[in-house]
């Protein structure tokens, strides 16, 4: 399949792994990443780690945070900024995760915030939308990710055509269920999602956003989602901490190249 977006995938650690753990980790992976990979790889470990993360991944991949707060600087105990994540060498961050929404409050208004600072500082934000249980069982999907996105880019204007915005679609039900959604059924979610930017920011900056796929993704269903051609990568969380697991996810596509 000819691909127009490179592929990404982006391992979210979560609250996972202390140093010594994370040196075991890029040790290993160090040693498997695939040398003439055509895609781009992000490990997003917790912000203790981050510093580590840089100097490992000797520029073969890039490094990411799991949250940021709006302001760059401030009476704010126990939050982390865009420039202080710049600062470290970060590239990218995710935002919105559901988790974070359903554990701590975050709202579409508060994702909005986290986006527009990060594009700001020149982060690139990986911004997470998806539907419950209910949600879905009730046909309600498109109407979720329809409003996340809306709310969630209010005000977004993309000055490097798209390249600098990211979306993952993460069914909630999907996430650390080991019951993940179809390739079928998740190709024509994004492909809603990719209409919903179209409306948005226009078609030519929209073609460039890459939207990946997440919740319970492992090496034995990974091809069948980078087969669907509405699917630029994937959000990985349980696979990506064990580093043969998560080569093996990477390697997905130059096996269809
Ligand atoms: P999972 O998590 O791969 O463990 O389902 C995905 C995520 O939450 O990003």
């Amino acid at each position: 399949m000819r691909r127009i977006r490179k592929p990404l995938f982006i391992a979210n650690w979560k609250m996972h792994k202390t140093v010594g753990e994370a040196e075991l980790f890029f040790q290993a992976f160090n040693s498997k990443f695939p040398r003439d990979l055509d895609a781009d790889v992000v490990i997003a470990p917790p912000f203790t780690l981050l510093q580590l993360a840089v100097q490992a991944s000797r520029e073969q991949y890039a490094i990411g945070a799991q949250d940021v707060f709006w302001k760059p600087e401030g009476a704010f105990t126990g939050e982390i900024s865009a420039r202080m994540l710049k600062d470290l060498h970060c590239a990218y961050v995710i935002i919105g995760h559901s988790e974070r929404r359903q554990h701590f409050g975050e709202t579409n208004e508060w994702v909005n915030r986290k986006v527009l600072a990060s594009l700001k500082s020149g982060l690139i934000p990986v911004m997470c939308v998806g539907e419950t249980l209910e949600q879905m069982q009730g046909g309600k999907t498109g109407e979720v990710v329809d409003k996340q996105i809306k709310e969630g880019l209010k005000g977004v204007t993309l000055t490097q055509g798209g390249t600098e915005l990211v979306l993952a679609y993460e069914p909630v039900w999907a996430i650390g269920t080991g019951k993940a959604d179809t390739p079928e059924q998740s190709n024509r979610t994004i492909a809603l999602m990719r209409e919903v930017l179209n409306r948005l920011i226009g078609e030519a900056a929209s073609q460039r956003i890459r939207i990946l796929y997440g919740g319970s993704v492992k090496p034995g269903n990974i091809r069948a989602f980078m087969d669907q051609p509405e699917i630029d990568g994937a959000l990985v969380g349980g696979a990506s901490l064990d580093p043969e697991d998560f080569v093996a996810i990477i390697e997905s596509t130059s096996a269809l190249s």
